[in-house]
């Protein structure tokens, strides 16, 4: 589970099917184009995520029925300041909350704190960096109801196995009556899947590239980036978007830093991302599989995505 970036590449660029995990794209040039993807007008889930929670907050406060004040955790807050309209709706009425952001990033959570602080001063914030397994390895204290947010479609990314292991851990630290705010994106017409992942600016594709730069800097590698190309599909049967870098021809790159060399055949892919589309039977599945009760699906006008909110049982 901490393995490091080495480790992991070495693993990744000498198996039969090469493969590198998409939580290594966000280094701080990473989490830069990542915005860029986010402002893109056909990525869809940003701008479907925050009509959500704009639109539905109070209901969405109501739903929780805490009676009394409570935490609102946040795995993965980044900068990208998603939460604001939610955050802003409890503020203005006057509900007691702490707000506790938590992101690997240090840069984010200081953006992050230093942006709500300006904007919404009376909320109480307790911003922690690290990474999920750190800040879930013991049971939630305290006497206070907790609402767990993981927002932006974050579990696609996850193989159906490890996304059960990672929402039952959620499952073991979080007390009975707890709350998980979760946000999936929805199957829909494949076209509209493909063009929020296959770009043509090429934004989503200098995004997987990244992975090649961050060898060359951290791993002393000597990846020519021209040389390598990006691809993607949606399948709209298993409702799997998967991401890869091709190489574009026969090439050996050296990894100085893990004396290492590799070699790549013409058209040769490394798997990078999967980006999952659920349907609503199979999330509530999964929310059941996991140890929890689906309590209702907040959905955009357009029913592109749902931020579910379900209850530890
Ligand atoms: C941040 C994981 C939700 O899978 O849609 C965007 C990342 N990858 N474009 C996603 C991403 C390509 C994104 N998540």
């Amino acid at each position: 589970m901490n393995k490091t970036f080495a480790i992991d590449v070495v693993d990744g660029l000498t198996a039969k099917d090469k493969h590198l995990s998409s939580k290594y794209f966000y280094d701080d040039n990473g989490s830069r184009i990542f915005q860029e993807i986010m402002n893109m007008p056909s990525y869809y889930l940003t701008d479907s995520e925050f009509e959500i929670l704009s639109l539905q907050a109070k209901q969405i406060v109501e739903a929780l029925k805490f009676n009394q004040p409570f935490n609102i955790i946040e795995l993965g807050a980044g900068d990208g300041f998603k939460t604001f309209k939610l955050l802003e709706y409890l503020v203005n009425t006057h509900i007691d909350f702490n707000y506790v952001p938590i992101d690997i990033s240090e840069e984010a959570i200081n953006i992050l704190s230093e942006k709500l602080h300006e904007r919404l001063p009376e909320l109480s914030i307790k911003p922690q960096v690290g990474d999920y397994f750190e800040i879930l390895n013991k049971k939630f204290q305290g006497n206070m109801p907790n609402l767990l947010l993981f927002l932006g479609s974050n579990i696609g990314n996850y193989l159906k196995d490890d996304a059960i292991a990672l929402l039952k851990l959620f499952n073991k630290v979080m007390n009975s009556g707890d709350k998980l705010l979760i946000g999936m994106d929805l199957k829909k017409n494949p076209i509209t899947i493909k063009n929020a992942y296959d770009d043509k600016d090429g934004i989503t594709k200098r995004f997987n590239l990244n992975l090649l730069v961050r060898m060359n800097r951290e791993l002393e590698a000597d990846f020519k980036i021209d040389d390598f190309d990006f691809y993607c599909y949606y399948n709209p049967e298993t409702g799997r978007v998967k991401s890869y870098i091709v190489s574009l021809k026969k090439q050996t790159v050296f990894l100085k830093k893990i004396n290492k060399t590799i070699a790549f055949s013409q058209n040769e892919l490394i798997w990078t991302e999967l980006s999952k589309k659920y349907s609503l039977k199979e999330i509530e599945k999964l929310a059941h599989i996991s140890g929890f009760q689906t309590k209702q699906h907040f959905l955009d006008c357009k029913h592109y995505f749902t931020d579910s909110l379900w209850q530890k049982e």
